[in-house]
Order: structure tokens, then C-alpha cells, then sequence
């Protein structure tokens, strides 16, 4: 475990600023702008916290930005790294855990995802309800550092009920449709075939993507709160006619930004 590297990435943080983020929020495709509504904002480009890896795909940014969103200080990620760009599982989980070492109470992921669920449509969002991690490995492999946490942590409840149950909430009062399901997370970048979209769905997946689950399961290893949303950018391969292009992904998660950030910044607000 990497936590020398942590420590360095907290304390060059600290350095900056003493603000304590209470909430962080990790953005996905499209909801980048989301980090312009931060009042007074403090922006840390990754590239400036010794050890924090860059993200490589367009549309991704790669800037840490802290401040408050009503009452609440908040801490936004605004880019991520998969992967599939070749970040090891520890390397993609270090920003969670450096944000869980300078606070954090509540983890927001969210991502694009694509349809599963025959019901859901692009452009809808979905409340991460569980997750299935086929990524093919997993981000505690390696010896444990019992400082962070347990060496068999408790996945039962992985995405907190109440947190998720406030989200739909929040989604009703602005008259936004949310639904929930069960996120697959895979290595990517490939997108599916429609055989691994056809065995996802019998495995109880309702929505699938390239993210999430590694910073869920670090997050839930420090014992932080996790919740989550996906926007359905796409169905998934196989359950409509057209061909996935990132293209289309970026499309449907610009087209959709308005109402997934209305969503987000009313979650931050209420959350504690
Ligand atoms: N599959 C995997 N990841 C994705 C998809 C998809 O269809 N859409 C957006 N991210």
C-alpha cells in the first residue's frame, strides 16, 4: 500500500490550504462544470499534489477544487483516472483515499454509464443502488494497512441506503426521473459485446461502465459514506441499433449536464 505517497499528496494539500472537506464529489463525463458553481474556490491542478495520477482522456480535466456549496464544505474532483489508461488499481484509488485522509465524512461518485435495464433510456439518471466489480482486480489487493483499514472489509452495504434514498428525494423535488439499479464495473476501454451485455444483464447489472467501483471499495475501506449516480449516456452494446462511439457518450452527458448538476448541487447542499 501506497501510503507514503498519500501522505505526501495530503500534506502538499495541506500546504495550500486548511480547509477541511467534509463531502467530496468525484465528477464524471459532463458534469465538469459543476466545479464552476464553488463558491470561492480553491484549484489545485493534479499535476501541482506529488503523486496524484493524470487523467489522459479528452473531456476528462484533472483539477482538485475545494470550497463550500451552501453549508457544506466540499471537496471536487473534477476528472478521474480509469484503468484502462493504464493507472495501477492502487494508483486509481490514491485521490479517494488522500480526500478520506484530509476528512472526508461522504463520498459522491458519479459516471457515464451505459443502459442495461431494457426500461432505461439515454439521458436518464440512475441511483447506484450496489455494484458488481469485474474490472479483474481489486484496488486492496496487497498487504493491508490496518491504519486505513480492516484486510476483509464489509461490502453489504457499499452504497449507503440513506444517502441513496436522500438522492432520489432531491431528484423528486426538482422534478428530475432517477432510477436505481446495480452498476457493472469492467477494465474497459473496450465497450461490451453484446454477449458480455446479454451475461451482465442475467447477472442482475443494470447499467455498465469503466469507473466507480475501486473508489467505492477504498472509500468503504477508510469506513467513508459512499453514494453514487450514473447517467445513462448510451444503451449498451447490442440493445440499440447504432454503433457506441465516446462521441455519443460525450453527446448525451453534454445534453444532460444541466439537470445532472441541478441534481448534484442540491445533494451537496443537503447532505451532512
Ligand atoms: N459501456 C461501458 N462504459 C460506458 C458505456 C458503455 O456502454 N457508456 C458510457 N460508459
Amino acid at each position: 500500500m501506497n501510503k507514503e505517497k498519500i501522505c505526501n499528496a495530503v500534506e502538499s494539500i495541506r500546504s495550500k490550504t486548511d480547509f477541511v472537506p467534509e463531502i467530496a464529489i468525484v465528477l464524471g463525463s459532463g458534469l465538469g462544470k459543476l466545479a464552476d458553481h464553488i463558491e470561492n474556490p480553491i484549484v489545485i491542478p493534479y499535476e501541482e499534489i506529488p503523486g496524484f495520477p493524470k487523467p489522459t482522456v479528452a473531456g476528462h480535466g484533472g483539477k482538485l477544487v475545494l470550497g463550500k456549496v451552501g453549508e457544506s464544505n466540499v471537496a471536487v474532483m473534477q476528472g478521474r483516472v480509469h484503468l484502462y489508461e493504464g493507472h495501477s488499481p492502487e494508483n486509481v484509488v490514491l485521490p479517494v483515499r488522500t480526500l478520506c485522509m484530509l476528512g472526508i465524512k461522504i463520498l459522491i461518485l458519479t459516471n457515464a454509464a451505459g443502459g442495461i435495464n431494457p426500461a432505461f433510456a439515454p439521458g436518464e439518471l440512475m441511483v447506484i443502488r450496489d455494484h458488481i466489480n469485474l474490472q479483474g482486480n481489486n484496488p486492496l489487493t496487497g498487504p493491508n494497512d490496518n491504519s486505513f483499514g480492516t484486510r476483509f472489509p464489509d461490502m453489504s452495504e457499499a452504497y449507503n441506503k440513506k444517502l441513496n434514498d436522500m438522492i432520489v428525494e432531491c431528484a423528486l423535488e426538482n422534478g428530475i426521473d432517477i432510477r436505481n439499479g446495480v452498476y457493472a464495473g469492467m477494465s474497459g476501454p473496450t465497450y461490451e459485446t453484446p454477449a458480455e451485455v446479454n451475461m451482465l444483464r442475467i447477472i442482475g447489472a443494470d447499467a455498465v461502465g469503466m469507473s466507480t467501483v475501486a473508489e467505492c471499495i477504498a472509500a468503504n475501506h477508510m469506513g467513508i459514506k459512499v453514494c453514487g449516480v450514473s447517467l445513462i449516456t448510451n444503451m449498451a452494446a447490442g440493445l440499440s441499433k447504432t454503433k457506441l462511439s465516446h462521441e455519443e457518450v460525450k453527446e448525451t452527458a453534454d445534453k444532460a449536464a444541466e439537470y445532472f448538476i441541478k441534481l448534484m448541487f442540491n445533494v451537496l447542499e443537503r447532505v451532512k
